[in-house]
């Protein structure tokens, strides 16, 4: 149930919500497997350089690399800070020499259990030279097909287990299972050696900023929660568009499509945040209970409904960015009469006394024409008819435009008197762009991320009813797309499928983009 703010919702100053007052998180060691691999470089190893420039690293810190490759801490060192300046450009010397001290390379062979006896050996040696304290983040940034052998590999070394005192997590990359049995499968194994309170599964939507700001623009405002329902909103859009085509991953795409790859885990986090009821508090139980509870709530995908308030499409050849690119079919490693789909609208509904009867449409695409992702929420029209008004002026409405990407930031969209002789309505936007706002760098997703996995607060990772339900939620989709093929009905550069405009037009609406 809804409440007025108390003790409990307080949220403390310098912290991510939900985590424990912007402390520097305690003495560790931090083991990446797959320390060379593409997310490592590009993403993983520069968030951690940026948290130890910001100071927020503790003191007894180690980064180990765990991988095949034959490095020595030197040559270790050496590819760290080539990943960092080709993703950050030069880096401040100073601290580039005293991050470097921090870190270490141990080459074992993940399918060998006693790699992990010496790696274990290796991290205990560690704990006595940098005072690390046996507490130990290991972080999976590996291919799907290892998270099992090496979390039983960790386990069997007795490297899950914590001892008095310490601690041990596991972060897990995506994607978490391809589908509900395997979800299952992954979490009982993690399970066996594992407790849920130790395994942190990542999304990384949940990093960013707009994303985490869902929960202060619903709960802090006290101008949205009472409209937050079915007596004020009409209907929800959520669009998660991407002008990137499977660039290069086409193989992994091939078994995945976007219900996996984008709607499962990201899209569907951003819908739990932003329908779910209040959380009791801003504790991680509390908050992720309140996303599953929602998801709990979402009306199941019967063959009608996947029939008529569901569409995918498949990406042609087209334009994208000024050049003429590939449909699906001839990206490399897609086979030549794919029907794996680049493109869904999914209706959700929920069964709730919030939201009974409005619908959320979400829809997630590659090669659509602008990159965004946005939520947009439509509220109900005003009663009252301006005399001599008609069309969409007169009862446009009013929008709350909510920008996850690019250029976060809030838009309300209000009729207003336009200037001059007469009663001419027209609507308008109150924006507010971030980066104005705060005129600061906003940190990227993995930032927050990584910082509140070392933290031990696991508000912004996936609990394991969550990874099940929104599994189970998809599962009919997936098998009712999956029984035929998806054909390329959508030229690249476009916004998708012509039946996805048409299902909200034959419901009297529109999408706020294409
Ligand atoms: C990844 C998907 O999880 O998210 C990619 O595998 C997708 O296919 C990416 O491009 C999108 O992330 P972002 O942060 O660029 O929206």
């Amino acid at each position: 149930m809804l409440q007025t703010a108390t003790a409990r919702w307080d949220w403390e100053e310098g912290s991510s919500i939900g985590a424990t007052a912007g402390a520097i998180p305690e003495p560790c060691v931090f083991v990446l497997f797959g320390a060379s691999g593409d997310l490592a470089r590009r993403k993983l190893l520069p968030a951690l350089f940026q948290l130890f420039q910001r100071g927020l690293l503790p003191q007894g810190f180690a980064l180990v690399g765990a991988s095949l490759a034959k490095l020595d801490r030197e040559a270790f060192q050496a590819s760290v800070r080539e990943s960092l300046e080709q993703s950050m450009g030069e880096l401040d010397g100073l601290a580039w020499q005293v991050f470097a001290r921090q870190l270490d390379h141990v080459t074992m062979d993940l399918s060998r259990a006693d790699d992990y006896v010496r790696l274990g050996q290796r991290l205990s040696e560690i704990d006595r030279e940098r005072g690390t304290r046996g507490n130990r983040l290991f972080y999976l940034s590996v291919a799907p097909s290892l998270f099992g052998p090496v979390v039983d590999h960790l386990g069997e070394a007795g490297l899950a287990r914590a001892g008095r005192g310490n601690w041990v997590r596991i972060i897990v990359e995506k994607p978490f299972g391809t589908d509900l049995a395997s979800a299952r499968a992954l979490n009982a194994r993690l399970h066996r050696f594992f407790d849920e309170s130790s395994i942190y599964r990542m999304d990384h939507y949940l990093g960013k900023e707009m994303v985490q700001n869902l929960l202060v623009l619903r709960f802090g405002n006290g101008l949205f929660e009472p409209l937050w329902n079915r007596q004020h909103i009409d209907h929800v859009q959520i669009t998660n568009a991407e002008t990137l085509g499977v660039e290069g991953r086409g193989s992994y795409y091939e078994q995945s499509g976007v219900v996996r790859d984008m709607i499962q885990g990201h899209v569907f986090q951003v819908l739990s945040l932003l329908a779910m009821e209040a959380p009791e508090d801003l504790s991680p139980e509390a908050v992720r209970t309140s996303k599953v509870e929602l998801l709990q709530t979402a009306r199941a995908f019967s063959p009608e409904r996947i029939r008529t308030e569901c569409i995918r499409g498949q990406y042609s050849a087209g334009q994208s960015g000024g050049q003429l690119v590939p449909g699906y079919r001839q990206e490399p490693g897609v086979a030549a009469d794919s029907g794996v789909e680049t493109y869904a609208l999914l209706t959700m509904r929920f069964d709730s006394m919030r939201w009974a009867g409005v619908p959320f449409y979400v829809r997630s695409g590659k090669r659509l024409k602008e990159r965004v992702t946005e939520v947009v929420v439509h509220f109900k029209p005003g009663p009252f008819r301006f005399p001599g008004v008609s069309g969409p002026e007169q009862s446009a409405g009013n929008r709350l435009v909510i920008r996850i990407q690019p250029e976060e930031g809030l838009a309300l969209r209000i009729n207003t008197k336009v200037p001059g002789q007469g009663l001419r309505a027209r609507d308008v936007d109150m924006s507010f762009l971030y980066a104005q706002g705060f005129g600061e760098r906003l940190p990227e997703a993995y930032e927050p991320l990584l910082l509140e996995g070392l933290r031990g607060n696991s508000t912004l990772y996936t609990r394991r009813d969550m990874v099940e339900r929104s599994w189970e939620l998809v599962m009919p989709v997936l098998e009712a797309w999956g029984a035929s093929k998806a054909e390329p009905n959508y030229a690249a550069g476009s916004w998708g499928p012509a039946a996805a405009r048409s299902l909200l037009e034959t419901q009297g609406r529109t999408w706020n983009r294409e």
